[in-house]
């Protein structure tokens, strides 16, 4: 039973825009650990490599298409007649492979990086989108720095490819260059240009893929959901190019917690959020910082006092979601010097000590002078500091 909300599709480049990424890199063995992770997580469509890349990559897709059955997965090839043979043959094994297409859209790359005119790259757009239909059904074309192109051309651009066949319609904000505003602006333009009216408006699916270099990856993606798209490029964590990709955990936890908002529904398993994220920082140079939300050792600790006092009260008081619905273990209150006699009794009595008010008072003042010096208290800290204490009171 569905409660009829529009469904978003979670497009996972972990394994592509990510894997590219300084300390990324990962070995085939991994890589399709990793695949199995996500196919558990929920996600629709696994992007599994860029075929013409490197013979490692195409053997990786390979292994991946074969492997992984529910998911479509998804190959990346420039808009080249040679990419797009290597990536149809790398997804050959998929039961439902998809080719990533992509040729830049704004003037400054055609220019200086392609040396193309733009009427050259319509009709390369064109060709490769036809080219690649004639190997799947399943066709995505990115107008790549479509955040910095110019609107008119934008939508001449995004209307040739899905004449020429493409059946998924991507503008990356390539440079993590477009504010919330702007983002969902520019799905709202393209809608109403190209598919607004015509039969393509039931066919065809927008999609969004933002970088994080101004920190709005996230919330430049789920702008975009609400002007429209219905499919999310991310990656576990936000790995990938320089600041990195819209982070997957984030937009599915946004989504549910926030679906008073949005409204959309999605097949990820948020419990499954934290385990997939583990995996990732046991395959990869870096694990997230421990302040990043959902999945950062410290999203669900708790120091201050005042917060304490109100999480061993009522944890929704400072919390809302639990570490549970996003697979974390149970919430921590860290003790240091911003906590207070509530947290530090609610520890206590976890290590089996209760104590009396006075005693409770004499362990407070040692614990405070001891948060001072030490930046991290721990259990063996508290029991040594009790065990001084009760001999204090005692005597
Ligand atoms: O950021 C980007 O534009 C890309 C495309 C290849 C989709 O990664
Ligand atoms: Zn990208």
């Amino acid at each position: 039973m569905t409660d009829g909300s529009a469904r978003v599709l979670f497009f996972d480049t972990t394994l592509r825009d990510g894997e590219q990424s300084p300390g990324c890199s990962m070995g085939e063995d991994e890589k399709l650990r990793l695949a199995h992770a996500l196919e558990e997580l929920g996600v629709d469509i696994l992007e599994a490599g860029f075929a013409i890349s490197s013979e490692s990559d195409f053997a990786a897709i390979r292994r991946v298409a074969r492997e992984i059955r529910r998911p479509v997965v998804a190959s990346l090839a420039r808009a080249r007649r040679e990419d797009i043979a290597r990536a149809a043959a790398s997804v050959e094994g998929a039961a439902r492979p998809r080719i990533h297409t992509f040729l830049a859209s704004s003037d400054i790359h055609l220019e200086w990086k392609l040396k193309m005119s733009r009427e050259r790259a319509l009709a390369q757009v064109d060709e490769m989108v036809r080219l690649a239909r004639s190997y799947v059904d399943d066709v995505e074309f990115s107008a790549e720095d479509a955040t910095r192109t110019d609107m008119d051309y934008l939508c001449s651009m995004c209307r040739v490819a899905i004449e020429a066949g493409a059946t998924t319609l991507n503008l990356p904000d390539t440079t993590g260059y477009s504010t919330p505003e702007d983002y969902a602006a520019m799905y709202r333009a393209v809608h109403g240009c190209v598919l607004a009216g015509t039969p393509y408006e039931e066919q065809v699916v927008l999609s969004t893929h933002c970088h994080d270099d101004l920190g709005l990856a996230v919330a430049n993606t789920l702008a975009g959901v609400q002007g429209g798209a219905r499919q999310v490029e991310c990656t576990i964590n936000g790995i990938g190019e320089r600041a990195g990709n819209a982070a997957l955990e984030e937009i599915a936890a946004a989504l549910t917690v926030r679906g008073d908002r949005y409204g959309v529904r999605s097949n990820i398993v948020l419990e499954k959020l934290y385990p997939t994220s583990q995996l990732l920082g046991e395959f990869i140079a870096f694990r997230p910082a421990p302040n990043k939300a959902i999945v950062g050792e410290n999203a669900f600790a708790h120091e201050a006092g005042i917060h304490q006092h109100g999480m061993l009260a009522n944890p929704l008081t400072y919390e809302i979601m639990t570490p549970a619905s996003v697979g974390q273990p149970a919430n921590k209150l860290v003790l240091g010097k911003h906590s207070g006699r509530a947290a530090l009794r609610a520890r206590l009595a976890e290590l089996g000590f209760v104590l009396e008010p006075a005693e409770l008072e004499a362990a407070y003042q040692a614990f405070s002078l001891l948060a001072d010096r030490k930046k991290s208290i721990y259990d063996q800290d508290l029991l040594t500091l009790v065990k001084r204490t009760g001999e204090v009171v005692a005597q």
